[in-house]
């Protein structure tokens, strides 16, 4: 199904030496494109960026799920897919659902595989179309800014992330690189160097315009979603526009979508194959706690994030 990668490579290779480089995760180098860091290589490379901006076309009835790696996009995927298609398998159906058979990101793909893709899949004959994506807000393509499309933002508290993300590199890395150490990871993070970062930019570009425009944009934290995952998987339907009818709630329907996504169910299903040649299913189920940091992070480390994080989101009303 993936084509045109040289095409595209190619067509962006003027404009991705004119950026700013720097040495990236796993010892590649990263690119500093629209104030965000990205990989020159992969299907989520800066120049698939580019291209989108070029080419991606939105439905004003499609629902983006935007996320920095490792803030629980593969749980929201799979939310966002039950909520959607919960009448197509409820009662005697829900043996065929395809989250007892398929990773998350089956149901959901990125745009950012939309670049490479040649032939039509299930998103393309469905409405509401849902897609994620990790690019900023300011290098959204304009398309989904003028359809004033609806967009569904997951942040995680970054330490959490930086200890996900850390582990998530190690586990699906090409195995001609080296490991990488949590001093490395560390260092770089909060240095604003990860894939889609600086962390704290993406997050703040995307509660900016929920605050603006809360209609079009519903910005959720993990921590929310864990504490409190009934009621956030409410609030998650009626802002897609498939809100649970009293009769659903009488059912008991709200809880049966939030245990087939829950953390024990979707590692159970995803515990053997690969999703890539790289990616094993299981390197997106590690711990699914909040807080598990305290366990891999120094004082140091820790002190020094919250300083950032302190000074970053001073003023905004974000907490984890
Ligand atoms: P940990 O590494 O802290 O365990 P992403 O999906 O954005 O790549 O994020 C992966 C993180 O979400 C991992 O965090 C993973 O364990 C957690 N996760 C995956 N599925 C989950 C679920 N159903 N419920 C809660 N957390 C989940």
């Amino acid at each position: 199904v993936w084509a045109n990668v040289e095409l595209v490579f190619d067509r962006y290779k003027d404009k991705l030496a004119t950026l700013t480089k720097a040495k990236g995760w796993l010892s590649k180098d990263a690119y500093m494109y629209q104030g965000f860091w990205h990989q020159p290589m992969g299907r989520f490379s800066v120049q698939t960026t580019m291209a989108l901006q070029d080419t991606f076309k939105a439905h004003p009835t499609d629902i983006y799920l935007v996320t920095l790696p490792k803030s629980g996009t593969t749980w929201l995927k799979a939310l966002m897919f039950a909520l959607v298609n919960r009448n197509q398998y409820k009662n005697n159906n829900l043996s065929t659902h395809p989250l007892l058979v398929s990773n998350p990101h089956i149901c959901i793909p990125y745009i950012e595989f939309e670049v490479y893709k040649t032939t039509p899949t299930y998103v393309d004959t469905h409405v509401p179309r849902l897609f994620a994506t990790h690019i900023a807000y300011t290098s959204l393509p304009q398309s989904i800014i003028d359809s004033r499309c609806r967009l569904i933002y997951l942040c995680r508290n970054p330490k959490d992330v930086l200890v996900s993300w850390f582990h998530f590199v190690n586990k699906a890395r090409d195995k001609s690189c080296d490991l990488t150490t949590l001093e490395e990871t560390f260092e770089l993070f909060s240095k604003g160097i990860m894939f889609s970062g600086p962390y704290w930019d993406h997050v703040k570009g995307y509660h900016k315009v929920s605050l603006n425009n809360p209609e079009n944009v519903l910005f959720l934290t993990y921590e929310d979603l864990t504490r409190d995952t009934v009621n956030n998987v409410k609030r998650l339907a009626k802002f897609m526009d498939c809100p649970f009818t009293e009769e659903e709630e009488a059912k008991g329907v709200v809880q049966e979508i939030v245990q087939l996504c829950s953390f024990e169910n979707l590692s159970k299903v995803n515990k053997h194959g690969n999703l890539s040649k790289r990616v094993p299913n299981e390197s997106f189920f590690r711990e699914g706690k909040v807080g598990g940091w305290v366990n891999h992070l120094t004082d140091e480390m820790s002190r020094i994030l919250d300083e950032i994080t302190e000074e970053k989101f001073y003023g905004l009303n974000i907490s984890f």
